[in-house]
């Protein structure tokens, strides 16, 4: 037994001194401050500290191939990263490589999970549509893999048709499950690419006008149209200008169950490094966009249009960045960012810009859980729930430096930026895994989560937006 004192519990929708009763490794209780327990029981003091669930990272490639290269970490890595930075679940992709059937990318990866030292779940997903896909997408919903994450872009490798776009939302929907979807318009980006290629201006410095805001737009407003003529939920990945927010936002409206993810580098970095020393480090699609649209998509945190902050890591380094830095057409993209999502969020927005910590929670742990058929388990600090706890210390100031984090490469796109607040301890199910920021515990011990079905309209505690 173990009791979590003295601090500020943050949750989605309260916040609030209390103390966290914490036994077999889940929430037992919620006790006034300074309630009398068991004195055989282990004190964490949280004194002057915010008491959070671990994050929940609905978007993280954890040893993703793409192309000729992959992003280099293993799951012990990923979550080790992921848990000094206060995420304690990690949802992964199990992504096809050609010729690779979906359930088999599936089954390959969840064996992977035990590897870590949190929790983490899966999205399937699917390229093309053939006869046994409808099976095998029950086959993963029976084993709790129900989101499928699909692309417009990356023809050759990842890139889905239309046709099988809405084939595999009627049936994800009819799994209790959703497609979660990367729009960028592959026509648009290759004529861009082409026409850079053409003027010899397709090098990373230039990776912005190759894949303009309009793709992103115009691939939102045809998967919006697709799935609302399904009435299929949807969700869209990093997404990364207000317009294609406010596009969903206002399917919202009329009706659609849609959901706005997007990624931490898109709301805090912007163009201005593809003209630095190291633009090849921050290549990633969508590309980093100008400074007023990374402040437009920021203030979206404040009206409630985004869902969901991800951080879209993959861990390439600075030598992969570099093979093809000449032509983004042929270089990895991604950004590392499973481990600093949190602190530069909370950093940027709750300490400096006012957004409530509630709301960092809702946005950055609980969303994610509810997205994903995940909630109350996680994301939730309530009686029943798993003890994924991050005790932060919202006035410690630090420089994020490569050499201080845990992630499988070589740089951070944050380097040199000066933060405050941190996560100093985090439970994993009861256990303490960080503690006063060093590693207490490296004991693998991750499960795969099986996701339950998506029901949005019958969501206990969910947020008006769900
Ligand atoms: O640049 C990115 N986002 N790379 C990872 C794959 C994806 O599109 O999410
Ligand atoms: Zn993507
Ligand atoms: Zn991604």
């Amino acid at each position: 037994m173990k009791v979590v004192r003295g601090g500020t519990v943050v949750e989605s929708h309260w916040s609030a001194p209390a103390d966290l009763l914490i036994e077999d490794g889940t929430i037992a209780a919620v006790l006034a401050p300074g309630t009398d327990i068991d004195p055989a029981a282990e004190i964490i003091d949280a004194t002057g500290k915010l008491v959070m669930p671990g994050g929940v990272d609905p978007h993280c490639h954890v040893g993703f191939t793409s192309g000729e290269f992959t992003s280099l970490d293993s799951y012990r890595e990923c979550t080790t990263a992921a848990v000094f930075g206060g995420t304690t679940t990690i949802i992964d992709f199990a992504i096809p490589r050609p010729g690779q059937e979906p359930l088999d990318a599936a089954e390959k990866q969840r064996a992977k999970a035990s590897e870590g030292l949190c929790d983490s779940a899966l999205h399937a997903c699917v390229v093309e549509w053939n006869d046994t896909t409808a099976g095998q997408l029950a086959t993963m919903a029976g084993a709790g893999i129900r989101t499928v994450k699909m692309f417009t872009t990356y023809a050759g490798e990842t890139m889905a048709n239309e046709h099988t776009i809405l084939k595999t939302m009627q049936t994800t929907r009819d799994l209790g499950g959703m497609v979660v979807i990367h729009c960028e318009s592959d026509a648009i980006v290759t004529e861009a690419q082409n026409l850079a290629a053409a003027s010899a201006a397709i090098d990373a410095s230039r990776m912005s006008l190759t894949r303009p805001e309009l793709a992103e737009t115009a691939s939102v407003a045809a998967i919006l149209a697709i799935a609302e003529s399904q009435q299929a939920p949807v969700y869209f990945v990093h997404q990364s200008t207000p317009a294609a927010v406010e596009l969903v936002a206002e399917a919202r409206q009329r009706g659609l169950v849609a959901f706005t993810e997007s990624v931490a580098h898109h709301l805090v970095l912007d163009d201005s490094r593809y003209r630095g020393e190291h633009p090849e480090r921050f290549v990633c699609c969508p590309p980093l966009r100008s400074a007023d649209i990374v402040e437009g998509l920021g203030r979206h945190l404040f009206t409630g249009h985004i869902t969901t902050i991800g951080s879209d890591h993959c861990c390439y380094d600075t030598a992969q960045k570099n093979v093809h830095r000449h032509d983004v057409r042929h270089m990895p993209n991604g950004l590392p960012g499973v481990e600093t999502r949190l602190p530069v969020i909370y950093s940027h927005y709750v300490d400096r810009l006012g957004l409530s910590p509630s709301r960092f929670v809702e946005l950055t742990s609980a969303n994610p859980a509810r997205t994903n058929g995940l909630y109350p388990r996680k994301g939730s600090l309530m009686p029943g729930a798993d003890a994924d706890i991050a005790i932060w210390d919202p006035d410690l100031e630090w420089t994020v430096t490569v050499d201080a984090l845990h992630m499988a490469t070589d740089y951070t796109p944050y380097e040199g930026c000066r933060l405050r607040g941190k996560p100093t301890t985090v439970l994993v199910r009861g256990t303490v895994v960080v503690h006063d920021g060093e590693l207490a515990d490296p004991t693998p011990r991750g499960r795969h989560l099986e996701a339950a079905p998506l029901d949005f309209d019958a969501a206990p505690n969910s947020s008006p937006m769900l």
